[in-house]
């Protein structure tokens, strides 16, 4: 099938408006318009009116979507990265608390010299991973403002922007020493926020998207991939490997 769309008008739309609000391994940021390019034309004629994307990850091509396929009037996202998700929860749920904090944060990192601020991300990687226990993920609490905040300041100033976590799923990616950079971006959580109030958003693995899906829905699979070798490739999102057996369940 062919999709039709005029992709530099809708790259232009979507640069002033919400983007990915985490770094991502594997983003498709730079991949969008060869994604659109293979968009299913239903797209554009109304018979798709769903997008789902289970693996969302930073969201580069929800956003697209979102943003650009006035036709689709229902999303679905998930991920099984619990701090992922609790991240996209608040955005949608309480976002200027989520600013205040973020805002915070930024103003007291920004205030040190580059030692302290080294010892800053630390502190908070520290404190971060002392709470992973009393955290409840799977039932809104206050604190998860507080948390969502922590982690998007850990994404913005460590190492690549990587979210990697160890065997007890402690986030372990160390200080990236980036020279200022932006932590909170107000404008653009608060564009993320109102495309989320028209999205379902779901902790969990790819397959509970089933209840989700039907005959109209456009659904994207952006899986882990499958490593080259033990070391060649990064798929550890979370404490859960996303290996064979995953892989072939997604094809089923
Ligand atoms: C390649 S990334 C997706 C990147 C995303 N398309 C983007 O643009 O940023 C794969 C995602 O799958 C998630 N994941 C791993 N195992 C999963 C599972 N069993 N079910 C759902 N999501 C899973 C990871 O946490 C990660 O966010």
């Amino acid at each position: 099938m062919q999709a039709t769309f005029n992709l530099s008008a809708q790259i232009n739309f979507i640069e002033k408006t919400a983007k990915p609000f985490m770094k991502w391994a594997g983003g498709k940021g730079q991949l969008i318009e060869s994604l659109v390019n293979l968009f299913p034309a239903e797209i554009q004629t109304g018979e798709i009116k769903k997008y789902a994307e289970p693996f969302i990850g930073g969201g580069a091509l929800f956003f697209y979507v979102a943003q650009n396929c006035p036709q689709i009037e229902n999303f679905y996202v998930s991920d099984a990265n619990q701090e992922l998700v609790l991240a996209y929860t608040i955005i949608q749920k309480d976002v200027e608390s989520l600013i205040s904090f973020l805002a915070t944060l930024e103003k007291n990192y920004h205030a040190l010299d580059s030692s302290d601020q080294k010892e800053f991300f630390y502190e908070q990687r520290k404190k971060f991973n002392e709470k992973l226990l009393t955290v409840n993920f799977n039932k809104f609490q206050a604190d998860w403002v507080e948390r969502t905040a922590e982690i998007i300041f850990l994404n913005r100033t460590c190492f690549n922007g990587l979210f990697r976590v160890n065997s007890k799923g402690e986030f372990n990616v160390p200080f990236g020493d980036y020279t200022n950079p932006r932590i909170c971006d107000a404008d653009n959580l608060r564009a993320v926020s109102a495309l989320l109030q028209k999205t379902e958003i779901k902790l969990g693995d790819f397959a509970a998207s089933e209840e989700f899906v039907d005959d109209s829905t456009f659904v994207y699979f952006d899986p882990p991939y499958r490593p080259i070798s033990k070391t060649a490739s990064f798929n550890s999102y979370s404490k859960f490997k996303f290996g064979d057996e995953a892989q072939k369940r997604l094809k089923v």
